[in-house]
């Protein structure tokens, strides 16, 4: 069979998709797939029938690739993709409404407000800081890669994120500050990876601390106890499974001082560049990079 590579796209992480897209594309072709690359921000999507592909692997991020418009077109067009179907890409491109699936399966996750562009109002902020706490984070709600965040600490601050965040989306998650360290954990046809842990010198695991610098540190295995692996792995299978999310993905965590874990977000198309998480995780696992993306591209074969 022909497979599709879907990478680039017009979201705001096109760069990171590129990259992405680049890598998985080189790992089937030296596997012998016949793989081509196919960017839907170039060409129309009718291409995949003229050019007979039979199976689509998306390495899109964000809105258009990974909120379920995609995955709901390949469906309508009868084309095999990879990953999560309509209803989990779309939940999981949300953060709010991923949290408010969390909380109602009793799931832990940070107390959060949100910021509606068509009534919000800048006198607020004050408000806002007391109910969540000195520290906040600011969050478009549908956005990847850190992309439109900030960390604040004053209500002044607080109001130039939120009309920052603003420009990304109509609708912003106001999350209290969890201190940290920031654990990932990669979930592949139902079996968690072992969690990675980041450790980062910039105020929060941002966009330049992600793609552009090498000042991020890794760990993985994380340092965890076997017990509260154990139970991190449960958290984050438990999290995708209940946005729906299927096939591959990265569940996102907090932890606090106390030790507790906190649900931040649910990706359904992970990074897969060479900074990327899945592929860290994957190799401590004993998967290549090259067996990975194999995996990858079974989940389309449900
Ligand atoms: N949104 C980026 C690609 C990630 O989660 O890795
Ligand atoms: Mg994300």
């Amino acid at each position: 069979g022909k497979v599709a590579v879907m990478f680039g796209g017009d979201s705001a992480e096109r760069e990171v998709s590129l990259s992405s897209g680049t890598a998985v594309l080189n790992a089937l072709l030296r596997q012998g797939v016949n793989a081509v690359a196919f960017d839907p921000a170039a060409q129309p999507l009718t291409d995949l029938l003229t050019q007979q592909i039979d199976r689509v692997l998306i390495m899109l991020h964000g809105r258009g690739g990974e909120d379920g418009s995609m995955q709901g077109a390949l469906q309508l067009l009868n084309v095999p993709y990879t990953g999560s179907r309509v209803l989990g890409s779309a939940l999981a491109m949300d953060k709010i409404h991923t949290k408010q699936v969390w909380q109602s399966l009793g799931l832990p996750t940070a107390k959060y407000e949100i910021a509606d562009k068509r009534h919000f109002e800048a006198g607020s902020c004050g408000a806002i800081m007391d109910k969540l706490g000195n520290e906040v984070m600011v969050k478009p709600a549908r956005e990847g890669s850190s992309i439109g965040m900030a960390r604040v600490t004053s209500a002044k601050q607080l109001d130039i994120a939120i009309q920052n965040a603003f420009k990304y989306d109509n609708q912003v998650l106001l999350e209290e500050y969890i201190d940290g360290p920031e654990f990932t954990v990669s979930v592949i046809q139902g079996q968690a990876l072992p969690s990675i842990r980041m450790s980062t010198p910039h105020t929060f695991y941002d966009y330049a601390a992600k793609y552009q610098d090498d000042t991020t540190e890794y760990f993985c295995p994380s340092g965890l106890s076997q017990d509260q692996e154990a139970q991190l792995a449960e958290l984050a299978t438990r999290a995708f499974d209940g946005i729906s999310g299927s096939g591959w993905g990265r569940i996102d965590v907090m932890q606090d001082s106390q030790g507790q874990f906190y649900l931040l977000e649910a990706n359904t198309v992970p990074g897969m560049t060479e900074k990327s998480l899945v592929p860290k995780a994957a190799k401590v696992a004993g998967l290549t990079f090259d067996e990975l993306v194999m995996a990858i591209l079974a989940t389309s074969m449900e």
